[in-house]
């Protein structure tokens, strides 16, 4: 099979094939999920909570990602690795890209990620222009939990959604080449994913984004504590891991996950 590129992606979403996503940690895990069959593994900064054992992402570093990014690299054949640049670590433009340049060059990451609107805007020029693909991230930004006071729902007021469909289009303006939704009434999501020519990819984002992602830990019933709303333990029912993973890109694909249960009005 051939590798996967932003192009084809793109191609995805215009021929309304659903795009499956979930992260990796590690080269055990990334192996699992390409077995699986998924187009995309993101090393999120979600390891902070999920690895860590942090309350937030808050305390994740650019040495940390560039860890686990290059153990996921290893095992890497055939999905688009995408690396989450962790908090304060994209301050300026500059700072972007030197923190992209870790990720890219020691981790082995082909895209790098990063939390906000208007905000990152020249910083997504800045990277796109030096050929650093970008995936952005509305909605629900873990990043900044502590300004937001938890972990909540984004964009139900007619004021935040209109801010939210103009933060996704200048993003794409700018150069994003992937835009993830997390945690977004379904309505607003499925307007921004019709409203952009770059894949939409949701979480907690309903049904008609261009394609889901959830944390692996998450899919798979590993949690302490509780389930997140917006996952479904796709282990149950399912022979062994693989299988788990096989159910979820099958969901993903055939509309099933998310159902009505994992969204937001
Ligand atoms: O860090 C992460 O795992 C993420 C996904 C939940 C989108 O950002
Ligand atoms: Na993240």
């Amino acid at each position: 099979d051939k590798p996967v590129t932003v192009a084809r992606l793109r191609r995805m979403k215009e021929a309304g094939e659903r795009i499956a996503a979930l992260t990796a940690y590690d080269a055990s895990f990334c192996a699992l999920l390409e077995e699986g069959g998924v187009e995309v593994i993101l090393v999120g900064d979600s390891l902070g909570m999920v690895v860590q054992g942090h309350d937030t992402t808050v305390p994740v570093t650019v040495e940390q990602m560039v860890y686990h990014t290059a153990c996921v690299a290893r095992a890497r054949r055939r999905a688009l690795l995408v690396a989450d640049l962790p908090f304060l670590s994209y301050t300026t433009p500059e700072q972007a890209l030197a923190s992209s340049a870790r990720l890219m060059q020691e981790g082995g990451a082909q895209m790098v990620k990063l939390e906000g609107g208007a905000t990152q805007l020249a910083t997504v020029e800045a990277l796109a222009a030096r050929g650093v693909p970008v995936c952005a991230h509305l909605g629900l930004q873990p990043q900044s939990v502590h300004k937001l006071g938890g972990f909540r729902v984004q964009g139900r007021d007619a004021e935040a959604a209109r801010r939210m469909l103009a933060d996704a289009r200048a993003l794409e303006a700018a150069g994003a080449d992937l835009l993830i939704l997390e945690c977004v009434p379904r309505a607003l999501a499925a307007d921004i994913a019709a409203a952009l020519a770059i894949p939409v990819i949701g979480i907690g984002a309903g049904p008609r984004c261009d394609g889901q992602i959830l944390v692996s830990y998450d899919m798979l019933g590993i949690y302490r504590g509780r389930r997140p709303r917006f996952s479904r333990n796709f282990a149950e029912g399912s022979a062994d891991l693989l299988a788990a993973v096989r159910a979820y890109v099958a969901a993903v694909k055939d509309g099933s996950f998310p159902g009505p249960e994992h969204g937001f009005d």
